[in-house]
């Protein structure tokens, strides 16, 4: 099992990561941070609250923490995308316990004078001599930044990689070239490039060819089928197809149908949207499903046109600047002088 860390803004793809992160077997997740994003952090922070009390055994739900993080960018003014998930970030969505909730409120209330940065850093230091927590990000990168520049060395000796939903090759969702998540901080984006640690992303060209589609919903509610039975989390639930409309499947319905209704409508994407955020577990359950290259990878942080655009560099114009990690793949020391160098998710087999 990978110890994961999941720092997040849910956020309907969100919220998929978290249910897979809660119980993928390959996955033991340790705690979830929330950030500004899809919806204010406040939101996103009750969204994490109500997806895990939805979602989560009552052993998980006792054990890992909803921490919060920052509530802005390190620099850029804050900014939120009501259009697609709705204005408290969860929009359209039936099954999940209110905000108000008392298990929800209560769940927030234990680690109310917590910091999500500290938080993650607790996580990393409490891990067993050997080994390390993966960071996954799938929101704005804000906390992320503050964790690697304000614990180097925990992040160089306990944490194995960050793994980020985030940024584009030549292409963009929130303007022409910038990807939502990037574009939200692109100074946090461009110090997390920059770590001594491995950093992967899932950018928009692999997300885009990860779509929801119609008849996928209507598997979704079909008892028996393969996809009805994947979403079960329970071992009797999924011995038993005859509890068609279990409320689990019904949630994540209504999820996944609000997030296609607004792709449809912003981005005419008419097949279905992208679930863009549980690659990003994918990635850490499935590694041997997905293709990837190193590429230097900068963030445009003034551009008139283009700030928060990735410049992955595809051709390596800018090479000469990096020591090449071929020749030392295995050394981590080597990635502080690699800053930038980031391994792209290109590909799903
Ligand atoms: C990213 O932005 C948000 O809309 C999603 O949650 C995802 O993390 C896609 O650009
Ligand atoms: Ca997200």
């Amino acid at each position: 099992q990978t110890p994961v860390w999941l720092d997040c803004d849910p956020g309907h793809d969100d919220a998929v990561a978290i249910l897979m992160a809660l119980h993928l077997p390959e996955i033991d997740l340790k705690g979830i941070s929330t950030v500004h994003g899809n919806a204010s952090q406040q939101n996103t922070t009750h969204n994490a609250a109500r997806c895990l009390l939805a979602f989560g055994s009552q052993e998980q739900v006792r054990r890992i923490p909803v921490v919060a993080g920052a509530d802005k960018p390190l620099i850029r003014v804050v900014r939120h995308d009501d259009e697609i998930h709705g204005e408290d970030g969860l929009g359209g969505v039936e099954g999940l316990p209110d905000k108000t909730d008392a298990a929800v409120v209560a769940k927030l209330q234990e680690t109310k004078a917590q910091t999500a940065v500290l938080a993650i850093a607790e996580a990393a230091r409490a891990l067993p001599d050997g080994e390390q927590l993966a960071l996954v990000a799938t929101g704005s990168l804000t906390n992320a930044a503050l964790f690697v520049s304000l614990f180097p060395d925990l992040v160089r000796d306990k944490v194995s990689q960050i793994v980020i939903m985030g940024g584009a090759e030549g292409r963009g969702n929130r303007s022409p070239t910038a990807e939502f998540n990037i574009l939200c901080d692109p100074h946090a984006a461009s110090i997390v490039f920059d770590a001594e640690v491995p950093v992967v992303m899932a950018p928009l060209n692999i997300t885009h060819t990860a779509i929801f589609q119609t008849h996928d919903n209507a598997a979704l509610l079909t008892p028996g089928s393969a996809l009805a039975s994947l979403a079960e989390t329970t071992p009797e639930a999924r011995a038993s197809p005859a509890k068609a409309h279990t409320p689990l499947r019904h949630t994540l319905s209504t999820l996944l149908n609000f997030f296609a209704a607004t792709y449809a409508s912003v981005f005419s994407f008419h097949d279905g949207p992208p679930v863009h955020d549980p690659l990003c577990i994918a990635y850490l359950s499935h590694p041997h499903l997905f293709r990837g290259e190193r590429y230097r990878v900068d963030v445009e942080l003034e551009g008139k046109y283009t700030a928060g655009t990735t410049v992955v560099d595809l051709w390596e114009y800018r090479k000469d600047e990096l020591v090449d990690y071929k020749e030392d793949p295995e050394s981590r020391k080597s990635w502080g002088r690699l800053g930038k160098n980031v391994f792209v998710l290109e590909q799903l087999d």
